[in-house]
């Protein structure tokens, strides 16, 4: 089946520094990447590097055409991204310290321009059985969630970056919410219950180097996996990475478990590469890793 991400898509320009700037600091970087990024775009790249159908919905403006062709050649479909004439695409300054932590500045642009309309035109292609994959970097959101769900397909929403308001209006469509350990923290906070008891069918917790549970809240059962030990440069992008990879090993029929040990490699083999979606490996990687143990 299809997996539509409706998602951001980003310049991101990764500045490697010796330490976050203080106030006031002016602080001179070792290096510069610039790539794809996005949350959407990467884990629009990781399910389709996984080797699931993939199609990416969003927006870029007059300067992004290298951002399609960039999504292109990793196997996701881009005919239906807008591309807007007033808008520039979306871009984020990242820095990046020797641990591999990160703090980004978004500037969305075009991901902030889509139209409910457009929206509800794209969730006209989507069948029964489909995939629609949200986070909260674009607009449009819930009235595709609830269209794609009149529709037959099942919705994953990555609540990140976390906003309450988009949240609480995103969980009634969830089927699978994917979150981080911080972002369960603060969505259970908002909504005054625990991160296991929160309103959707299945929720899936990413824990960074402590790796990731899945929960089925329906059936209230759990499955975790350990995180591969690696060394990190750049944790950049390793969630989203984990999450698209998710999606499109369940999507090919895999089960929980071996969903979530393939995500993890392809996580932690990204975590190793400096770069957001140029940094997420192929299935080829991923499999041989797995097979090494
Ligand atoms: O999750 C990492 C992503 O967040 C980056 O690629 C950046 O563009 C922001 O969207």
């Amino acid at each position: 089946m299809t997996l539509w991400n409706l998602g951001s898509i980003n310049a991101d320009f990764t500045y490697t520094v010796p330490h976050f700037p203080a106030p006031g600091e002016t602080l001179p970087a070792t290096s510069l990447v610039r790539g794809l990024g996005g949350k959407g775009a990467n884990q629009s790249v990781a399910a389709a590097r996984a080797g699931a159908d993939v199609q990416h919905l969003g927006a870029i403006g007059p300067d992004g055409d290298w951002a399609l062709e960039a999504l292109a050649g990793y196997g996701v479909g881009v005919g239906h991204v807008a591309r807007l004439p007033d808008t520039p695409t979306g871009h984020a300054l990242i820095f990046v310290v020797p641990d591999g932590e990160n703090a980004i500045v978004l500037n969305p642009c075009a991901n902030r321009a889509i139209t409910q309309a457009r929206a509800l035109g794209w969730m006209a292609h989507v069948q029964k059985g489909d995939t629609l994959i949200l986070q909260n970097e674009t607009d449009a959101g819930a009235a595709a969630a609830s269209a794609a769900r009149e529709a037959g397909a099942r919705v994953v929403y990555s609540a990140a970056p976390f906003e309450a308001a988009a949240a609480a209006e995103m969980l009634p469509m969830t089927d699978l919410l994917i979150v981080n350990a911080v972002e369960a923290e603060q969505l259970a906070n908002s909504l005054g219950t625990a991160p296991e008891t929160l309103p959707v069918p299945e929720l899936l917790v990413t824990r960074g180097a402590d790796g990731a549970t899945f929960y089925d809240l329906a059936q209230g059962q759990q499955v975790s996996v350990p995180a591969p030990k690696v060394t990190a440069v750049d944790t950049t992008g390793a969630g989203d990475t984990f999450a698209g990879w998710f999606c499109a090993s369940r999507d090919m029929g895999a089960s929980v478990a071996e969903a979530l040990a393939a995500a993890a490699q392809a996580s932690a083999l990204q975590v190793t590469r400096p770069g957001t979606a140029a940094a997420i490996p192929s299935a080829a990687e991923v499999a041989a890793a797995l097979a090494e143990g």
